[in-house]
């Protein structure tokens, strides 16, 4: 009996442990519960190292420093502050304004579930707008960017020390731009909606201003290109044309006032996007507003027509895209770990811009009691979530490579990423002035990067879903401001539904 009882208690414990491994191993190989809270703070984290101009005391991501402090000095303006775009030290303000207006989107309508990081993430739409409002303080004139792209791209050095040229673009009424001013209309009256609770003296300031500068925009028509050439092209080149941002401006205009005027803009000059035709419904991201502006309207369509079944234009962006949409866009397509691809460089701001988009549009549907018809297939508003936290997962680890895309996330993720200061010593470590091509050792070290860029998530893997971890490799390695500004809406969600 008792050498029974000990056999058959050894067994069990024998048993209990196979169980243990077995549960372990599944858990480990579905690894479906991310901490979302810990990347949603990262998210936002990462624009601390972004930052340009004279750092507060609060600043929280320490390696970095002042920088850039006499940007605007070359023609009469104080142009310091604002955010480095991506892995080099131009402030792009094209890209950077979609990245404020997105990061806007993520507080309005995921704000509630940011808990503590709510006010880190008002932080970071602030540091962008007191830049756009410096650059846009001046009548009929919208600077463009600061730092010479040629002379940037050439050096590779800390934001810190840099010796390149500082020169500041404007567009004016004789030499427009309207997609960069319509977008910095956007940004404006996008970010005041965030402040008009907590600051409203400061977000009447940017309503004003985005009124302004729309005006402007839609006023002085033209192509940023023809007025400034090669110094916005091919960086960030406006291939859409700016229709698009007169329209995305004039609808956060409508949601900023209310005014019916915005609304009847927009109603009126939809169809000239023409792109039901042209393929480019399901487009978003800092050159193309097309899909994002069909989803931003469609909630008030929705809420000013609930009783009308006609196909909104924001289903046929959620069946340009799921991939089990009969209609879905040839361009759209799925690694075989299932992250949504685009034929272009920098990969992951699609997964991230347009998961924002369906799941922002499944919150609309919910509210008006509404699926989505792709030819003969039901989309639930509840498989726009499911989509949308399929991309996050993947980002955050579920793929093949069973790593987390978010530098400093997890516990493997890209440690040579193509990023300036990230890649070379800090001023503590470093103090002496690194010039122009005293970072080439540190760039072509295959050694980790000096210092975490904590939060940041790169253009990501290729197409069959490997990762090569390789900083020369821009087009994998690089972080950008606008691949994190939906991820911290999207995040925010999954770390607390509502
Ligand atoms: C920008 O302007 C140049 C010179 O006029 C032109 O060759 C190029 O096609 C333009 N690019 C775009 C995207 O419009
Ligand atoms: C509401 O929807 C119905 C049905 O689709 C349509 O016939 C009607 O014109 C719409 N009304 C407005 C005010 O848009």
């Amino acid at each position: 009996m008792g050498m029974r009882l000990r056999f058959s208690s050894i067994s069990l414990m024998l048993l209990l442990f196979v169980l243990g491994v077995v549960l372990i191993v599944q858990v480990v190989s579905n690894d479906v519960k991310h901490n979302y809270a810990d990347a949603l703070s990262k998210s936002i984290l990462f624009f601390e190292g972004q930052r340009s101009g004279r750092l507060p005391s609060s600043q929280r991501m320490k390696w970095r420093k002042d920088s850039a402090l006499h940007d605007g000095n070359d023609i009469g303006m104080d142009l310091s502050g604002g955010y480095y775009d991506a892995g080099d030290n131009v402030k792009f303000n094209f890209p950077m304004a979609f990245t404020t207006t997105i990061l806007s989107w993520s507080i309005i309508e995921f704000g509630k579930s940011m808990g503590s990081d709510y006010v880190h993430a008002t932080e970071a739409v602030k540091w962008a707008t007191d830049y756009l409002l410096k650059s846009t303080s001046i009548q009929n004139k919208v600077v463009v960017q600061v730092g010479d792209p040629w002379d940037d791209h050439n050096c590779w050095q800390r934001p810190e020390d840099m010796d390149t040229k500082r020169t500041a673009f404007a567009v004016t009424d004789k030499n427009p731009g309207s997609e960069v001013a319509g977008e910095i209309a956007a940004a404006l009256a996008s970010s005041s909606i965030v402040f008009k609770k907590f600051d409203p003296a400061y977000s009447q300031n940017l309503l004003q201003r985005a009124i302004q500068v729309f005006t402007f925009a839609d006023k002085y028509r033209g192509f940023f290109n023809d007025s400034l050439g090669k110094w916005v092209c091919p960086f960030y080149c406006d291939w859409s044309g700016y229709q698009d941002e007169l329209i995305w401006a004039a609808a956060w205009l409508y949601k900023a006032t209310n005014q019916q005027t915005y609304w009847n803009y927009v109603v009126k000059n939809i169809p000239l996007l023409n792109d039901k035709y042209s393929g480019k419904i399901g487009e978003f991201g800092w050159d193309d507003k097309h899909a994002g502006i069909h989803v931003l309207i469609a909630n008030d369509l929705l809420s000013k027509n609930s009783s009308g079944n006609n196909a909104l234009a924001a289903d046929i962006v959620v069946c340009t895209i799921l991939p089990e949409s009969p209609t879905k866009s040839s361009g759209i397509k799925y690694s075989p770990g299932g992250l949504l691809f685009k034929d272009m460089g920098s990969n992951m701001q699609n997964p991230t811009a347009l998961s924002f988009l369906l799941l922002t549009y499944s919150r609309y549907l919910i509210r008006a009691n509404k699926v989505v018809q792709c030819g003969d297939k039901t989309v639930s508003p509840q498989r726009l979530i499911e989509f949308a936290k399929g991309q996050v997962d993947y980002i955050l680890g579920n793929n093949p490579m069973k790593m987390s895309y978010m530098v400093g996330f997890g516990n493997k993720y890209p440690k040579r990423i193509h990023h300036r200061g990230s890649s070379l010593p800090s001023i503590d470590q470093h103090p002496k002035h690194l010039g122009c091509h005293d970072g080439s050792p540190y760039f072509k070290s295959s050694k980790p990067n000096m210092n975490e860029l904590t939060g940041a998530v790169v253009g990501g893997p290729l197409k069959d879903d490997t990762y090569p971890d390789i900083r020369s490799e821009f087009a994998q390695s690089e972080p950008t401001t606008y691949i994190n500004a939906p991820l911290v809406g999207l995040l925010a969600y999954f770390n607390s539904p509502c």
